[in-house]
């Protein structure tokens, strides 16, 4: 159900989309728009483009785009409606209770509820007489009661329905259960636990919501479904998005996170006083698990297990992190061990003087390069020095390229100047490839129209014009009664664009001056993208009333080719043909 116009237009009125933005992104002026590096892909050059004077954005990258709801939306995560009640809550608007569809936001918060009711089960069979297998386990690992119950740990007794016996009492639906995850179905259609016989340990997201669970078997017991079991994606829980302990660490980490890899390894850090220390959940680091660190904090120690596993894991989230602006250091844990053990082998003093010592980035790499060739050779010492100068060409700070110039030039005996020129040869040669990609990123955008509307390829010509004559109506209204004597929306050739011209004719037919916002309802996410970008293209710039009349014609035109022959239904050598001839005759026509 819609929520009335007018609301929409006052919480969009109170949420400056600059204002708004401002916490997720930093934004530079250019000219009368703002530019910044798109929190929705991962770029090193600005696409992300902010429209202040129609409260729009768009990103030449991704696509992404819309107004200040679809922004909301997206960043955090949320359907259309919650989106806007969370700007209306912001800005102190009060929404009518009831008369929405909220099915999705009472489907969340059933499910918030049954995480809740389920954590609070395991914990307290934790800490009853049946519990103490799992107890004496924690304990024995050097867990305090104290740190047991702050970060919530439970225990899933070993049986297969105690759960849902438990979850049904207070009321709860099997489909709710099943959507929370906590149980699953069988072959034979019978339901159980997901977790059974396992030490439980809750994940909680940044507003101190139970979102999910992550289970470790008993040691010698892993077999069945293995050492951890996890929940799965649900409609409140993306293990892809969160970070375990981000919502203690995120109150600690001002100056820094610390990433470990698991679990347990954080729950002994916050012990010991590091409440800044965060996990991957059962994946490796993601883009959007930067992104979420990148809001909180500066600087990122990377604290990986020192196998080979730990290596590679800490090479990739040196990359992602390197794309946010963050700065990243990591240490290397001496003798095989995970920050857990270390810690409890050699205490936090000797741990923080560890992370003291972490090392850069570029040292790192600088140090783990060497793996693999023997620099008491010179050809080793040629291949380590070449593979030093790239490393060192990534930095785009010239006193560190010229610190480590120097040590590797004292260190391997060969000139400074030698080094240096071998270093400014790779940089340019990485500029290059820079310049590439920002043009395929910002020039030529790298997603493509089709996606959003696939019968554009059925239309090469058509299609194009009908996004022409959209944008200049959207720009122009007053154009309206020109565009709609011609160009009946039944004209129009493709069903994205139909549906479109349709609601943008009566939008501004309703005396309506026509504003993404109005299409929030109707559109898609990525819908909406494809028309922010057409609501501030430059096609209506210039002799919009002239190019209009053009693109209607090219629309009719190709509509009428169509009638000779319906695309839809052709082979693909007779579709090629007909392009073929619509191009040709375009030419002629010049
Ligand atoms: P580890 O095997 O290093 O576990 O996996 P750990 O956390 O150090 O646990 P202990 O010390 O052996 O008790 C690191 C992380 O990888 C994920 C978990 O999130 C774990 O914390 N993992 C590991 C899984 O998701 N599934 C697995 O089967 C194993
Ligand atoms: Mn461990």
């Amino acid at each position: 159900m819609a929520i009335p116009e007018e609301i929409i237009n006052e919480i969009k009125y109170r949420n400056d989309i600059e204002t708004v933005m401002a916490p997720y992104i930093s934004l530079k002026r250019r000219g009368k728009n703002l530019v910044g590096l798109c929190p929705f892909h991962n770029e090193k050059t600005p696409s992300f483009t902010v429209y202040p004077e129609n409260g729009s954005f768009y990103c030449f990258g991704c696509g992404v785009g819309g107004d200040v709801f679809s922004f909301v939306r997206q960043i955090e995560n949320l359907d259309y409606i919650e989106a806007i009640k969370l700007l209306a809550e912001r800005s102190g608007i009060a929404l009518p209770q009831d008369g929405y569809d909220d099915s999705m936001q009472r489907l969340k918060n059933t499910i918030f509820e049954i995480n809740r009711e389920t954590a609070r089960f395991y914990h307290t069979y934790l800490m009853s007489p049946e519990g103490k297998w799992a107890l004496d386990y924690l304990t024995g690992r050097g867990l305090s009661i104290a740190t047991i119950k702050h970060f919530g740990l439970g225990a899933a007794p070993d049986g297969w329905d105690n759960l849902i016996k438990h979850l049904k009492g207070l009321g709860y639906s099997i489909p709710d259960m099943i959507q929370a995850n906590v149980i699953g179905k069988s072959q034979r259609g019978t339901y159980y636990d997901r977790f059974r016989k396992r030490v439980m340990f809750p994940i909680i997201n940044i507003r101190g919501k139970v979102i999910g669970f992550s289970g470790r078997a008993m040691p010698g017991e892993d077999k069945a479904g293995g050492k951890y079991v996890n929940t799965s994606d649900t409609p409140v829980y993306k293990k892809s998005e969160n970070l375990f302990a981000m919502n203690f660490a995120k109150n600690h980490c001002d100056e820094r996170v610390i990433l470990v890899e698991g679990n347990m390894d954080v729950i002994s850090l916050h012990q010991a006083g590091f409440e800044n220390a965060v996990a991957a959940l059962g994946t490796s680091f993601t883009d959007e698990q930067a992104k979420l660190l990148s809001r909180y904090t500066k600087e990122i120690v990377l604290i990986m297990d020192s196998d080979a596993a730990g290596q590679k894991a800490a090479r990739r989230a040196g990359e992602i992190l390197g794309n946010t602006g963050l700065d990243v250091r990591v240490v290397l844990l001496p003798d095989g061990k995970d920050p857990d053990e270390y810690i409890k082998k050699h205490g936090a003093a000797r741990f923080k003087a560890l992370l003291d010592g972490a090392v850069s980035e570029i040292e790192y790499k600088l140090l783990t390069a060497v793996e693999g060739i023997d620099t008491g050779s010179d050809d080793g010492k040629l291949q380590y020095l070449t593979r030093a100068a790239q490393i060192i060409a990534e930095s785009n700070d010239v006193m560190t390229r010229d610190l480590y110039i120097g040590r590797l030039s004292d260190k391997y005996g060969v000139s400074r100047t030698a080094l240096e020129t071998k270093v400014k040869d790779i940089q340019k040669k990485n500029l290059k490839q820079r310049e590439k990609r920002v043009f395929d990123e910002i020039v030529r955008p790298k997603f493509d129209r089709s996606d959003i509307n696939p019968e554009r390829r059925l239309y090469p010509a058509g299609s194009i014009a009908e996004e022409t004559v959209i944008a200049i109506l959207l720009q122009h209204p007053d154009f309206l009664e020109a565009a709609t004597e011609r160009l009946k929306p039944e004209n129009m050739l493709t069903s994205l664009n139909r549906r479109i011209y349709k609601a943008v004719c009566e939008c501004i037919e309703g005396g309506r001056t026509p504003d993404l916002s109005y299409f929030g309802e109707m559109l898609s996410p990525a819908e909406m993208g494809y028309l922010a970008s057409l609501f501030n293209s430059e096609k209506g710039d210039k002799n919009a009333l002239i190019v209009l009349k053009d693109s209607i014609k090219v629309i009719l035109d190709e509509g009428l080719n169509k009638k000779t022959g319906d695309t839809k239904n052709m082979s693909v050598d007779d579709w090629a043909e007909n392009l073929q001839r619509i191009i040709e005759s375009k030419q002629k026509g010049k």
